[in-house]
């Protein structure tokens, strides 16, 4: 398999779970009103739709936003009794559900579970004026859960349950395009079991694999691969963590999410330096830019580039190449107290890999940011 280039090595992935693209992504947070006002005003997102009392839905609130194929969805519980509570009690806010948009929702569900997927929603159909929506879901790491969705007897705005929602805040967008990547933190020992989960329930392929040698600093380090569905349109890289002199990141990560979970969701630009520019002047806070010497080393390691290298520079906009083409990329800090999830910002320009050649400059980056919070 060492030869064949990533794209290649998808078509290896087997078909039983056809997926058309990331669905949705749900978060559990403390308050979802607030958080909603976060990711409009500082990432750009948009209103698209409510459920709560006022729908109907007496145990909590959620607000669906949208920007470009992306929809967030932010859930906050009303009452102390109650899963969501729990969940936030444990986690803090954090991402609960990876949705995956299938064709027939049944189907995915009966495929899964037969492989020893373990289940998390039954198969149900939610309907309401706008037509029928089919959906069950399976727990993969942690309490995350993966939903099947199949939406094509649909045309509401979301959900059944779900109303538009009309705001008199419409921040305009920042070129935010659709989920590129969602990254899980496992825990000491759960890498391999974990990639054997996602090659047997869910029928994907190891795309690529980092080890402990390839991917440390002077402190720490940690292992990854990346598992692809068939069409390469849902991409789940599993990091885990490595022995090193000090904590390392994905540590850090387990002891303040109390367990596995996701670490970071990667979203593409068609224009980095643009997006990025109206992220940071919109308050969204990224990891320093990397030493001087990381740009001088540039064209030696990636190559002639189409940009300028003074404004990624300024930005601190990391590039990494592969044999298909090149990737620009940047790593927000995590958006809650706990250092738990934070946002990739990322632009591919041919290259399918996911920037291991600047994970040590991340790294780095990181352990600064570590240190500062005295989990180093
Ligand atoms: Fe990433």
């Amino acid at each position: 398999m060492g030869t064949l280039t990533v794209s290649q090595k998808m078509t290896l992935a087997q078909d039983f779970l056809p997926i058309n693209g990331t669905d949705y992504i749900e978060l559990y947070v403390g308050n979802a009103k607030q958080a909603a006002h976060y990711y409009k005003t500082a990432f750009g997102f948009q209103s698209c739709a409510y459920a709560g009392p006022e729908t109907g839905v007496r145990d909590r609130a959620s607000y669906v936003l949208k920007q470009g194929k992306i929809r967030l969805v932010l859930t906050t519980p009303l009452n102390s009794d109650n899963s969501i509570s729990q969940h936030i009690l444990k986690h803090g806010d954090g991402v609960k559900i990876l949705a995956l948009w299938v064709d027939d929702a049944y189907k995915a569900f009966e495929e899964t579970t037969n492989r020893g997927g373990k289940v998390y929603m039954e198969p149900q159909t939610l309907t309401d004026e706008h037509g029928e929506v089919k959906i069950s879901g399976i727990y993969t790491y942690g309490e995350t859960v993966h939903l099947f969705v199949e939406r094509k007897n649909y045309n509401g705005v979301f959900l059944p349950g779900y109303k538009v929602w009309n705001s008199k805040y419409n921040p305009t967008d920042t070129g935010l395009l659709y989920v590129d990547h969602c990254v899980g933190n496992v825990g000491w020992n759960r890498m391999n079991p974990t990639i054997k989960w996602y090659e047997d329930v869910m029928g994907f392929v190891n795309i690529l694999s980092f080890d402990d040698k390839q991917i440390n600093t002077e402190y720490s380090a940690l292992m990854s691969k990346v598992m692809s569905n068939g069409n390469g349109y849902v991409k789940f890289p599993i990091n885990e963590p490595a022995e090193g002199k000090k904590k390392s990141q994905i540590e850090e990560y387990l002891d303040f999410y109390e367990g596995e979970g996701v670490q970071h969701i990667a979203i593409a630009t068609n224009d980095i330096v643009s997006t990025v520019k109206q992220l940071m002047a919109r308050g969204v806070e990224f990891l320093d830019a990397p030493p001087n010497a990381y740009y001088e080393e540039l064209p030696n390691r990636v190559g002639k580039i189409d940009e300028d290298i003074a404004p990624l520079q300024e930005l601190g906009i990391l590039v990494d190449c592969d044999e298909e083409g090149y990737l620009l990329q940047l790593f927000t800090k995590p958006v809650e107290d706990r250092p738990t999830l934070f946002f990739e910002i990322i632009q591919r320009k041919g290259a399918q890999s996911f920037g291991a050649g600047n994970f040590k400059a991340l790294f780095e980056s990181i352990e600064r940011e570590q240190a500062k919070r005295g989990n180093l």
